[in-house]
């Protein structure tokens, strides 16, 4: 297996970031998930384009311009030979002493490597269940940054509990998944929180929203709660791992007759159209 490390292709085994790396200590840097299908990317200038405004947003310089990134991408995605997965990649501040105020003259480190996934076929299908979380997030979750503790606790009780994934609430309000965007689905609308300070504005979710334009499906970007979930039609999540992938049962209440409901379906068909 190869990487990107320092702009070069190298062998993983040869891969080194030194302890002092603010990635390491402070989580000071950020990262993109970019799904590999038929050996191409999908949606990448979107994901590189987020990764530049995540990147600005902390005052990290990253010194490619998003169309020579996609190119080391693709680079790296040939020389693994992969076909279906993912391709991970980060830029943190870079190695200095350790110190919480910003280094002076210090160049970001940029890691990139490349994993075989299949696609979740059977939860696409099937669906899944999810609990409720209290969302003790920070407040600039439109920052795809490495600091993903809150996320990681709300994922790991869901897996406690049985379920896929959890979905994070402030107040009555939903936000988001813990890696993936919420969507609900009332009387045909599709409905899902605002892209503000408290989510990540998913590529998938954007998908989402322009395919819902082009054909004609009802969808809106505002505040739902807790009660709206439980009442919902249907529930759906997004993201570049899950796809769309319904919700079928939160707190062990069934939704949609505990099946995935048609306007999920049909938005999977219709985002499955545009992976070719
Ligand atoms: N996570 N919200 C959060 C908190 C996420 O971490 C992600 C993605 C999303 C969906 O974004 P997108 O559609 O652009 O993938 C929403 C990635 C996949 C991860 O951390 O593995």
């Amino acid at each position: 297996e190869y990487v990107i490390i320092g702009g070069e292709i190298v062998d993983r085994g040869h891969a080194t970031v030194d302890i002092e790396d603010r990635g390491y200590q402070f989580g000071d840097g950020v990262y993109e998930v970019i799904r590999v299908y038929n050996g191409k990317m999908f949606t990448a200038r979107e994901h590189l384009i987020r990764l530049q405004e995540s990147a600005e947003k902390i005052s990290i310089q990253i010194p490619y311009q998003p169309t020579e990134l996609e190119e080391m991408l693709k680079g790296l995605i040939d020389k693994n030979n992969l076909s279906n997965g993912i391709i991970y990649m980060q830029f943190t501040r870079g190695e200095s002493p350790r110190n919480h105020a910003f280094p002076h003259n210090v160049a970001p480190t940029f890691v990139a490597y490349t994993r075989k996934v299949d696609r979740p076929v059977s939860s696409m299908q099937e669906g899944v269940k999810a609990i409720f979380i209290d969302d003790i997030r920070w407040l600039r979750c439109d920052i795809k940054s490495l600091n993903l503790l809150g996320n990681l606790l709300a994922k790991q009780k869901a897996v406690e509990a049985g379920c896929f994934e959890a979905i994070q609430h402030r107040g009555d309000i939903v936000t988001e998944g813990s890696s993936s965007n919420v969507a609900i689905v009332k009387n045909g609308t599709v409905i899902t929180h605002p892209a503000n300070n408290l989510i990540l504005n998913g590529i998938t979710r954007q998908k989402v929203k322009q395919v819902c334009e082009q054909n004609k499906i009802p969808f809106e970007e505002k505040e739902f709660t807790i009660e709206d979930v439980l009442h919902a039609d249907e529930v759906f999540l997004s993201g570049t791992t899950v796809e769309v992938t319904p919700i079928v049962e939160v707190e062990e209440k069934k939704i949609s007759g505990g099946t995935p409901g048609q306007v999920t379906k049909k938005l999977q068909q219709l985002i499955m159209d545009e992976i070719v």
